[in-house]
């Protein structure tokens, strides 16, 4: 498994192991953290050799640019364990290129993809036991890389540090979900940094989220910042829409997170003779859905979301329900992708790597 990048890693392992403090019937979603992380800093013009150490602060300069100019960038993946102890990865390679076109936008350092890949898998190799097995649970895993040059000159830093971070994971929401239909603020613009995986983008919806929370919605499904009258994607999620038979969902642009779970679930409706539609989607055309009954489904998708129904919306002070159904387009793509990931089916895309 070393290549020429990963043969000099360090590994210094903790003393005691934090396992057995983890409630593993009871994993909300990303809250305890497993023993071990991988660091690697950018110094020079290079990345260092990536080292994997205990989990465990890290001391920055109040001076370093993280804090002052927000460079800072994350993925979010998960690893699965088979029934034979097996522990495997979805997509892996995906996730580290569009770390680095998050990378690229924020004027941060590309990161080698061997650093990522078997940098990942040698963590993995340390931290199997973490990978919980109950339905819906899975090892999320946080790659990310923020600024730690210093300065208050208003410019890209010179040194980064890239970690990999654990955490055992139940299921990301706990109830039902529903979302608001935001009218007023924007998640991103042309032109901006929708597109990435930027900190920012998330920092920016808390405050329109946590107005949509006190209203009883969980998430926010922003709108085109020009004329809000277009439907773009959720806080942590893609979204896809089931009119009659068919299910669409918006092209991704640079506003919107290209997500691997939309493009893989997009593949698989196909293969299973679900009629897809890539096309921009008007609030007033799932409100006039809603109101004829040609609105079946609505449902999120995303790495700690998986497949997450949408019960309602609200959109300007009303609320839409949507119908209870018996056989879910949303219920069977969940199945087919999990099965997929937790290897219990073949894999015919070749999307799952074993560890
Ligand atoms: N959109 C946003 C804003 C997200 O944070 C996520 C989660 O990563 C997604 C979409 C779904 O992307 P993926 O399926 O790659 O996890
Ligand atoms: C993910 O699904 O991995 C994400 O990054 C969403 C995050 C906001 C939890």
């Amino acid at each position: 498994m070393a290549s020429n990048y990963t043969e000099n890693f360090t590994v210094e392992k903790c003393k005691t192991s934090k396992i057995n403090d983890v409630d593993f019937d009871d994993l909300k979603f990303g809250s305890v953290f497993s023993d071990h992380m991988l660091v690697c800093d950018y110094k020079n013009g290079t990345w260092e050799a990536p080292k994997i150490t205990p989990y465990q602060p890290i001391t920055l300069e109040p001076s370093s640019k993280i804090f002052h100019y927000g460079q800072s960038i994350f993925e979010g993946m998960k690893a699965y364990k088979d029934d034979n102890g097996s522990v495997f990865l979805f997509r892996p390679t995906d996730n580290c290129k569009r770390l680095n076109i998050s990378a690229k936008r924020l004027a941060m350092p590309e990161l080698p993809e061997a650093y990522f890949i078997d940098g990942l898998k040698a963590l993995l190799e340390l931290e199997k036991d973490w990978i919980p097995t109950a339905e819906g649970s899975a090892l999320y895993i946080r790659p990310f890389m923020f600024a730690t040059g210093q300065g208050f000159h208003a410019s890209p830093a010179d040194s980064y540090k890239f970690i990999i971070a654990c955490a055992p994971s139940g299921a990301y929401f706990s109830g039902q979900v529903k979302v608001l239909i935001e009218e007023q603020y924007s998640r991103s613009a042309n032109g901006g940094v929708g597109f990435a995986k930027a900190g920012g983008n998330y920092a920016g919806q808390f405050y329109p989220t946590q107005l949509a929370k006190d209203k009883g919605y969980q998430q926010v499904i922003w709108t085109d910042d020009n004329t809000h009258d277009y439907i773009e994607e959720a806080g942590a999620m893609n979204i896809f829409v089931r009119i009659n038979d068919t299910l669409l969902t918006v092209p991704t642009s640079d506003r919107i997170l290209d997500g691997i779970t939309r493009k893989s679930i997009l593949s698989i409706a196909e293969a299973e003779g679900i009629k897809t539609e890539v096309r921009k989607i008007k609030v007033s055309e799932l409100i006039e859905a809603s109101e004829n009954g040609s609105l079946k489904e609505l449902f999120g998708a995303g790495t700690a979301a998986v497949v997450s129904p949408i019960s309602g919306f609200g959109f300007k002070g009303q609320d839409y329900e949507l119908p209870k159904l018996e056989n879910t387009y949303g219920a069977l793509l969940k199945k087919r992708i999990t099965d997929i990931q937790t290897n219990k089916v073949d894999d015919p895309y070749g999307w799952r790597v074993k560890v």
